[in-house]
């Protein structure tokens, strides 16, 4: 397993509509482990495979509490069947936009289609910050990041500061 450098926003690769995964081998499964240890070290919750520079439609997400043992999804063409009308706002950060957070309101729950490391299809019912993060991961997948549900003038004054962010970290 490999820590992957975490692209940081604005970047195009996470503006793309990733391709669905069409066979699942050694590369996609070692890429996931990969990922994993990269989110277990920044540390985060999620990580979609954009945010490594691949184009795919993977995500991993572990939301399991800190006291308890890890509980890791590993989500290969994950997709949202059903969203309850209810919904939540909660406040979300992401490993692509480093430091910044801000509310943001989404379905309460959703049923979740995806096929696991195992090739097996796999349907669930998730609520709570799961459903936040499972939400947040295949968003990343469709090129969308968590500013884009905020107000422009928002988006754009959190952008503006990860592009000095950005100018400071190559110098
Ligand atoms: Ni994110």
């Amino acid at each position: 397993m490999a820590v992957m450098p975490i692209v940081w926003a604005p970047d195009p690769v996470l503006k793309t509509k990733c391709t669905q995964v069409s066979e699942i081998n050694d590369n996609i499964l070692s890429l996931m482990e990969d990922m994993l240890e990269t989110m277990y070290q920044a540390p985060g919750i999620g990580l979609a495979a954009p945010q490594v520079g691949v184009k795919q439609r993977i995500i991993v997400v572990d939301c399991s509490p800190k006291n308890e043992a890890p509980k890791p999804y590993r989500m290969i063409n994950p997709e949202l069947v059903s969203v309850s009308k209810e919904l939540t706002t909660q406040e979300e950060g992401c490993l692509s936009l480093p430091g910044f957070y801000a509310e943001v309101t989404r379905p309460a729950e959703a049923r979740v289609r995806y096929t696991d490391e195992k090739n097996k299809q796999q349907t669930i019912d998730v609520d709570g910050l799961l459903s936040v993060c499972i939400q947040h991961e295949i968003d990343h997948l469709n090129g969308i990041l968590f500013v884009d549900h905020l107000s422009s003038l928002k988006r754009n004054m959190i952008l503006k500061k990860m592009v000095k962010a950005k100018k400071e970290q190559v110098h």
